[in-house]
């Protein structure tokens, strides 16, 4: 048996207030096992990317719990939750969230707070993985949308994260490089790091292990492949 990694209570988010409020989550309940390879579908505005912000503690939620080894992470402090983002996970962003005035080699130290040198060659295996260290001193902008999300992904591995968050991490990219990038994950996955992930495709979909459908900030469906 697997060990439970997250367990989400009763998770609701409504942005905004009065008549201007959204509801993009309702009532939410998932249990996340360790070494769990999700995706997570649902069509535009079904509460994909809130779901995945809070329970990496990038976003406060309005009601519930998100338990990760019984404590609920929604009652953490700043620091508690900077910790938690920087040491224990790493989150692929939809929209890949380099910062364009770093180059790729400090794009991937972002999350590394102290002693970022000592990373430098772990930075760089990382960006071997993915195929990208010969790129290591460009900027974003010198780079094809394919190539940002691999230094995404590499920045996500630099702290070797127990969960990798990916918010549709093949978006932006062709059926090969989509391809690949599934291919990496699944071996960090059979390495024991929990994956979930954001897609549109089914192609990828049907490549994880547990697909979770969201509709209306509701988990409607969760197929076990
Ligand atoms: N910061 C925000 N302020 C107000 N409403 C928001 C905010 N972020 C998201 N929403 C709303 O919450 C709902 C869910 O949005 P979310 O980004 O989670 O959808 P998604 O499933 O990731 O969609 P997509 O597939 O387009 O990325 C949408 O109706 C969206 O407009
Ligand atoms: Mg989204």
């Amino acid at each position: 048996m697997s060990k439970l990694l997250y367990k989400v209570n009763n998770l609701t988010k409504i942005f905004g207030k009065d008549q201007n409020c959204v509801t993009a989550l309702k009532s939410v309940d998932l249990e996340i096992f360790e070494g769990d390879f999700i995706a997570i579908t649902g069509l535009s505005g079904s509460g994909k990317t809130t779901f995945l912000n809070i329970l990496a503690g990038l976003i406060p939620a309005t009601d519930g719990q998100v338990l990760l080894d019984n404590e609920n992470i929604l009652n953490w402090n700043d620091k508690q939750l900077s910790d938690y983002r920087n040491l224990s996970l790493g989150y692929v962003m939809q929209n890949f969230g380099l910062i364009n005035t770093l180059n790729v080699l400090n794009n991937v130290l972002l999350p590394i707070k102290k002693n970022k040198r000592k990373y430098k060659n772990i930075a760089i295996e990382k960006l071997s993985i993915l195929k990208i260290d010969s790129k290591t001193k460009a900027l974003p902008y010198q780079l094809s949308g394919g190539q940002k999300q691999r230094v995404a992904i590499a920045r996500a591995l630099i702290n070797n994260p127990k969960v990798i968050f990916a918010d549709e991490p093949t978006g932006a990219l062709d059926s090969e490089n989509s391809q690949n990038i599934i291919d990496i994950l699944k071996q960090i996955n059979d390495n024991g790091t929990t994956i979930i992930l954001v897609t549109h495709e089914e192609s990828i979909a049907r490549q994880c292990k547990k697909i979770i459908k969201f509709h209306d900030g509701k988990i409607v469906d969760i197929k076990i492949m």
